[in-house]
């Protein structure tokens, strides 16, 4: 039996539930319940009856998962599965932040810690922030942390004055403006896509943006076309599937790197093997203090009302 199978055979044993994200390595995509963005595994995450939610994705996604479901075993493959955007605010400096600011509404992006959270009014992820932001007292500042390329995304977006926190996704910063050209010329037939966590000047060229699902949700309108996606490349996999007549390209990263696009290294830190082991030992697991679930899961229970 290979690794899938005995995955698969010892998920139905535990009732346990897979959950990954886009840029999770294909095989294990192969084997997830539900693979979705950021707002999508969020909404599984709490709508599950299963008893163990084993996390294929980072670690701020897996403590979200167990903010909702404080007496479920979360388990992450890596616990060194982090991100970059979330260690851009570490919570003392980010403490004294919203101190300064002490009639700011604080509307965090979900890719930040459980402390940042429990300090938030609101969270929000790509697909929803615009939302979340139109619904926010039109007469209250914003304060929005920790990724300033969505942040100023969102300002030109929605007219909205948000105090930006300088936080920035390694993945996103990475692509080439010059390469993206001369891709673009060698296919000017191609649409652009691109995540928000890219920096403004790759936004500006973009035909479209949206959060990984909303790229997907895209590339169907269009599924003969040919895209250029300017996100981590693990999205192609499940992109791929959805419309197999398209042709899609990754956008290139400044990075030599032997694919050439960009990856984030922490998605990639959870393999085939560490998911079968976490799930055979039920280790490691998120284990987080109980007076900071309750607090973290005020913004995040504001967020999943809003996203209804
Ligand atoms: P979404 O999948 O919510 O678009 O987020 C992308 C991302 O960078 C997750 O870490
Ligand atoms: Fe964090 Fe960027 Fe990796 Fe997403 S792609 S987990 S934002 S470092």
């Amino acid at each position: 039996m290979d690794l899938q199978d005995k995955i698969i055979r010892l998920k139905k044993e535990k009732n346990a539930v897979i959950l990954a994200h886009y840029y999770q390595r294909p095989e294990i995509q192969e084997v997830a319940d539900h693979i979705g963005d950021s707002l999508g595994l969020s909404q599984r995450a709490a709508d599950t009856h299963s008893d163990i939610i084993v996390f294929a994705g980072v670690h701020f996604m897996a403590e979200t998962a167990k903010i909702l479901n404080p007496e479920k075993k979360v388990l992450l493959p890596d616990l060194t599965a982090g991100c970059s955007l979330a260690d851009s605010c570490p919570p003392g400096a980010f403490r004294d932040f919203i101190h300064s600011h002490p009639d700011h509404i604080v509307l965090t992006y979900i890719n930040c810690s459980a402390e940042i959270k429990a300090m938030s009014d609101y969270v929000c992820t790509s697909s929803n922030a615009e939302k979340i932001i139109k619904s926010l007292p039109p007469d209250r500042p914003i304060l929005f942390a920790p990724d300033k390329n969505l942040g100023k995304y969102l300002i030109q977006q929605t007219g909205r004055e948000l105090l930006l926190w300088d936080g920035s996704c390694v993945v996103h910063e990475a692509f080439s403006m010059d390469k993206l050209f001369d891709l673009y010329r060698k296919h000017p037939d191609a649409q652009i896509m691109a995540h928000p966590e890219s920096e403004s000047h790759i936004l500006k060229i973009a035909h479209y943006i949206g959060s990984t699902a909303g790229m997907i949700a895209h590339a169907k309108k269009f599924p003969k076309d040919k895209f250029i996606v300017a996100t981590e490349a693990g999205i192609l996999h499940e992109m791929q599937k959805e419309v197999p007549g398209a042709q899609l390209i990754p956008a290139p990263s400044h990075e030599d790197n032997t694919c050439g696009c960009s990856e984030c290294a922490f998605m990639k830190a959870n393999t085939l093997e560490k998911l079968y082991h976490c799930l055979y030992h039920e280790t490691p697991h998120i284990d987080l203090p109980k007076t900071l679930m309750q607090k973290a899961s005020i913004p995040i229970e504001r967020m999943l009302e809003l996203s209804r």
